[in-house]
């Protein structure tokens, strides 16, 4: 089968002479939820935005569903929530998420209202950004990139500017989240724990120029939340990831 996502010898370069990206390659497959981790600066949103074709390689191709990003896109297979929810002040919870199926030319209240209900924000439907936490905000940014129903998730550190126990509370609810849907899912992340709880594969990247170091696979049996997030097994997979990433990212760094 076509992996979802197909990042073959990808470069990114945005001065001569200087590579953010060299020579990525990585196949993501159909249902596969994945985390690029590193330090900050490797590269990582680049990848994304290069994935969700927000941005395009200066060598090397990216292929979503066997087409371009471009194309993905073109056909809605693509959702993307990034670290700030990119909500419209202007309008209300509904409001924001019926927009981007406005975008899509097939708004459907009902639909918006479901997934909103589902997220845990049916009372919050007339709400606008500002009355809403920042864990509501995001939980509407995310509904956003899911309410067309899209092939491809891809989250840029959607939970980096929350404080600790919503973060968790957040993590949590994205794994219930994708246990129901088991959508191909790309996460940016800085947490360990977040990419273990959720992720089939990590990537961790290093930076200068940003490249592939390692693939950790994260074999725990899903679902992974609740209780079993605090398992000897659990923290024995958390332990071996970070050992790795210190590994990479300490590397020249005493
Ligand atoms: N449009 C651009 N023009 C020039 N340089 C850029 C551009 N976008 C990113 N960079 C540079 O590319 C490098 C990687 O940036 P990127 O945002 O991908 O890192 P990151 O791994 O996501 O970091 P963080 O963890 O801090 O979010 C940085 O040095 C950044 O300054
Ligand atoms: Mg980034």
């Amino acid at each position: 089968m076509t992996p979802a996502v197909q990042c073959h010898a990808v470069t990114r370069r945005f001065r001569p002479e200087t590579d953010i990206l060299r020579e990525v390659s990585l196949d993501i497959a159909e249902g596969e939820f994945v985390s690029l981790i590193g330090a900050s600066g490797c590269g990582k949103t680049t990848l994304l935005r290069l994935i969700a074709g927000l941005d395009s390689p200066t060598l090397g191709t990216v292929r979503v569903f066997g087409g371009t990003p471009a194309e993905a896109c073109a056909r809605r297979e693509v959702g993307v929530a990034f670290q700030r929810p990119a909500l419209v002040a202007s309008r209300t919870a509904l409001g924001n998420v019926l927009l981007t199926l406005e975008i899509a030319g097939r708004p459907d209240v009902g639909a918006a209202k479901e997934l909103l209900g589902d997220f845990g924000l049916g009372a919050a439907l007339d709400r606008f950004p500002h009355q809403l936490s920042g864990g509501m905000q995001q939980r509407v940014n995310i509904a956003c990139a899911l309410v067309h129903k899209p092939r491809l998730l891809v989250l840029d550190e959607p939970f980096g500017a929350l404080d600790e126990l919503t973060r968790e509370t957040m993590t949590e609810w994205l794994a219930g989240v994708w246990e129901r849907t088991r959508l191909t899912t790309v996460l940016v992340t800085h947490s360990v724990e977040e990419a273990v709880l959720l992720s089939d594969r990590v990537v961790i990247l290093d930076r200068d120029p940003g490249h592939i170091a390692e693939i950790v696979p994260v074999t725990l049996p899903r679902p992974r939340n609740g209780p079993s997030s605090s398992t000897p097994a659990f923290e024995e997979a958390v332990r071996h990831l970070r050992s790795r990433l210190r590994a990479v990212v300490g590397k020249g760094n005493p």
